[in-house]
């Protein structure tokens, strides 16, 4: 992990080099977000507003006298962020400290009230991670109340106890807050570096939206091909994410673009992970990839094959796959190229024929912990032309059933395998979507869904 971190921080560079400026993924926080937060804050804030307090100098009698103030508990009983159009996030705490002041001869026990307000700026930071910083920060405080016990301490002793402490909090509660605010910037951080080990990286290209209902991050994605970032064509259009769009209510809206779908595509074709060989078994009963069986529609494959002999069929993708997302259903067009190939008696392969073929696939989306994944069905039927021929004529429709039936079967076992282990949606360590719901509109993808932060 801390290796991809630190690979991370490489690609953080190279960016700039690789990265078109233009968005392909719009990832829009909405309120549901900020409360779910404001839930898991409480207990980090209440940890980190469990600071130290100085002892307390009593300056008023003749001897200076130190005493020992501690504070024994901090409980936040109020957590609350809102959004701040085109600025960041304002919180608002309300905290009880619970404070012990070691006082001879008797100690002292007060619970003393207190409001935190604080506004945090949300900007996108040099590497094209989203940054936080607090830009103001301030205190309220209540009246101590005196637990029982302390009836004996003098109004005018609780007044310079409290006073001390206010001072005390005023500064440090604020510099804690800041602090909790550096460790949340790590965290998102690794929306770059250690989001995930796939092949895909995230990060901002401009400084995120924020209206008083949502901040919306502009996000780009690099692929990388054995550790290198591929180019991607450049796109002229931005992408965009529609206002109203996906489940009302949604912690996270996430819109996937046309461009991202082409460039995923483009990765898997150029890694060659969708080409694949189809091996006939000369043992198994129901084989229909021997050169005998060829050789009833092909007289030329009986000839030179008079003892039946295994067939191969290797499928390559020259071209990348497109995909297309209409209204409310995707599709998946791939033309590969087949090459028939028969094992001659001294295991070498020779090449009969082959086929461009074209198939459409319709494609469900679906979003697990925080990956995008695929599985197709075939639209239709797969259709075969003839490209090439070493073996004479060959009948295309006699052809088509014989082949297209073999052929269909392993290419959505290997694609369904392929897109079963998914693209990494943009995420940082530890956040996974949840309940998510897939959306296909025209021309681009929205994902509703659910945070969920793994302690
Ligand atoms: C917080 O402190 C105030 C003042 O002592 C008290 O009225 C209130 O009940 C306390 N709240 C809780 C939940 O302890
Ligand atoms: C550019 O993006 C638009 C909108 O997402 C899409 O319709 C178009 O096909 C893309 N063009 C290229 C060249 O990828
Ligand atoms: C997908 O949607 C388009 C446009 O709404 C429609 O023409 C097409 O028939 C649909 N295809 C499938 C497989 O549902
Ligand atoms: C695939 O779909 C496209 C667009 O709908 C169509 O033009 C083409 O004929 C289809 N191809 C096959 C093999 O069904």
């Amino acid at each position: 992990m801390a290796q991809a971190c630190r690979l991370g921080l490489l690609l953080a560079l190279l960016l700039p080099v690789v990265g078109a400026s233009l968005p392909s993924t719009v990832v829009r926080l909405n309120k549901a977000m900020l409360s779910y937060v404001s839930e898991m804050g409480k207990a980090p804030l209440q940890r980190a507003l469990q600071v130290t307090v100085p002892h307390f100098l009593d300056r008023s009698g003749v001897v200076l006298q130190p005493t020992r103030v501690q504070i024994l508990n901090v409980q936040v009983l109020r957590l609350q962020l809102k959004f701040v159009d085109d600025f960041g996030v304002r919180l608002f705490a309300a905290a009880n400290f619970t404070i012990k002041v070691f006082r001879v001869p008797e100690p002292l026990e007060l619970v003393l009230p207190v409001v935190l307000l604080a506004d945090a700026r949300v900007d996108q930071g040099s590497i094209g991670t989203p940054v936080v910083s607090i830009s103001s920060c301030f205190s309220l405080f209540n009246n101590a109340v005196v637990l029982d016990g302390g009836h004996s301490a003098a109004p005018a002793l609780l007044a310079r106890v409290q006073k001390h402490i206010k001072a005390v909090l005023r500064n440090k509660m604020c510099l804690s807050v800041s602090n909790l605010v550096q460790g949340l910037n790590v965290h998102l951080g690794t929306l770059i570096a250690c989001g995930s080990e796939s092949q895909i990286r995230y990060f901002m290209v401009n400084k995120p939206t924020i209206t008083k209902d949502y901040i919306s991050l502009d996000i780009n994605a690099v692929l990388f091909l054995l550790g290198k970032p591929i180019v991607l064509p450049v796109n002229a259009t931005r992408f965009t994410l529609p206002e109203h769009v996906g489940t009302n209510g949604a912690m996270a809206t996430v819109g996937l673009s046309q461009d991202l779908f082409d460039s995923a595509l483009l990765l898997l074709q150029k890694a060659g992970s969708l080409n694949m060989d189809i091996t006939g078994e000369l043992k198994s009963d129901d084989n229909l990839l021997t050169t005998s069986v060829l050789g009833q529609i092909i007289p030329e494959v009986a000839r030179q094959f008079p003892e039946p002999m295994p067939v191969v069929l290797k499928v390559r993708l020259g071209g990348t796959p497109v995909a297309t997302l209409h209204p409310n259903n995707a599709t998946l067009q791939l033309q590969p190229l087949v090459e028939v190939l028969a094992s001659a008696s001294n295991s070498a392969f020779h090449s009969l024929f082959s086929l461009d073929v074209a198939v459409n696939l319709s494609l469900q989306l679906s979003v697990s912990k925080v990956k995008l994944q695929g599985t197709t069905s075939v639209l239709g039927e797969v259709k075969l032309t003839v490209a090439s021929s070493n073996v004479g004529f060959i009948d295309t429709d006699q052809i088509q059933a014989l082949v297209g039936n073999v052929f269909e079967k392993p290419l959505l076992d290997h694609l369904n395998a392929l897109l079963g282990m998914g693209v990494a949606l943009p995420n940082v360590v530890n956040l996974h979507y949840v309940t998510p719901e897939v959306f296909v509109h025209q021309g681009y993808v929205v994902i509703s869904s659910g945070l969920f932060y793994l302690n």
